[in-house]
């Protein structure tokens, strides 16, 4: 079983996605932290009898740390995967360098287009047919990592920021699963800081399609 551990910020439907599939795919959520200690994804791990932990920056001289004092943390429960759904905090350098598990971030744009804030009202400003979520490798690049897997959703003419969300967030429920899956069942590895399927490096980001990921096309 491998052991994840959710980083998260908000109010948790990503975690609570994972948290539905994850005997089946071959994991297990073994804690979830957080920055906030009142968010929706910290309660739903009290509710649902998994390690819950918060840690307030606030008291912490600066980013570098806290953050060596959150992963201090997050190592505690011995995972071997590190899923960021919804962490609202950029991570130094030092504390990324220092991890030895992998992490992985799910951001809700078609990276490299619009990483950071604002995605959804980004992709309509710029008048995108297509827009989705991508899940990736995280770096010390903001949104930079290598990106493993994508799930993509049409853009209607009467969309606004909230009708988008909505339809990039339910693919998200099936796409952050669906990537942790392949850390499970030891498909996907990490060779120097890069994505591997099946014993070759990724040469494309994988695709989602339906509730499966594949190599080649987009989900239309
Ligand atoms: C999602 O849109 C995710 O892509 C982004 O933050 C949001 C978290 O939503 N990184 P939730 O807390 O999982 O509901």
């Amino acid at each position: 079983m491998l052991r994840v551990a959710v980083l998260a910020s908000g109010r948790g439907s990503n975690l609570a996605a994972l948290q539905a599939c994850d005997d089946d795919a071959g994991f297990g959520i073994v804690g979830v932290f957080s920055d906030k200690p009142d968010s929706g994804a910290l309660q739903h791990a009290r509710d649902a009898g998994i390690h819950a932990q918060a840690l307030v920056p606030g008291g912490y001289p600066n980013r570098e740390s806290f953050d060596l004092a959150f992963f201090a943390d997050v190592m505690q429960i011995q995972p071997d995967l590190i899923v960021c759904a919804g962490y609202m905090r950029i991570i130094s350098a030092v504390a990324l360098a220092r991890l030895p598990v992998p992490m992985i971030n799910i951001h809700p744009s078609l990276l490299p287009l619009y990483p950071g804030l604002h995605t959804h009202a980004r992709a309509l400003e710029a008048g995108d047919a297509e827009h989705g979520a991508s899940v990736h490798l995280v770096t010390a690049e903001l949104d930079g990592g290598p990106v493993i897997a994508q799930a993509r959703v049409p853009v209607h003419a009467d969309d606004d920021p909230t009708t988008l969300a909505a339809r990039v967030l339910e693919r998200e429920h099936h796409l952050l699963p669906a990537s942790v899956a392949l850390f499970a069942r030891g498909r996907l590895k990490l060779h120097q800081g890069q994505p591997w399927l099946d014993g070759e490096p990724l040469a494309a980001p994988l695709q989602l399609h339906g509730g499966v990921l594949v190599q080649d096309g987009p989900d239309k």
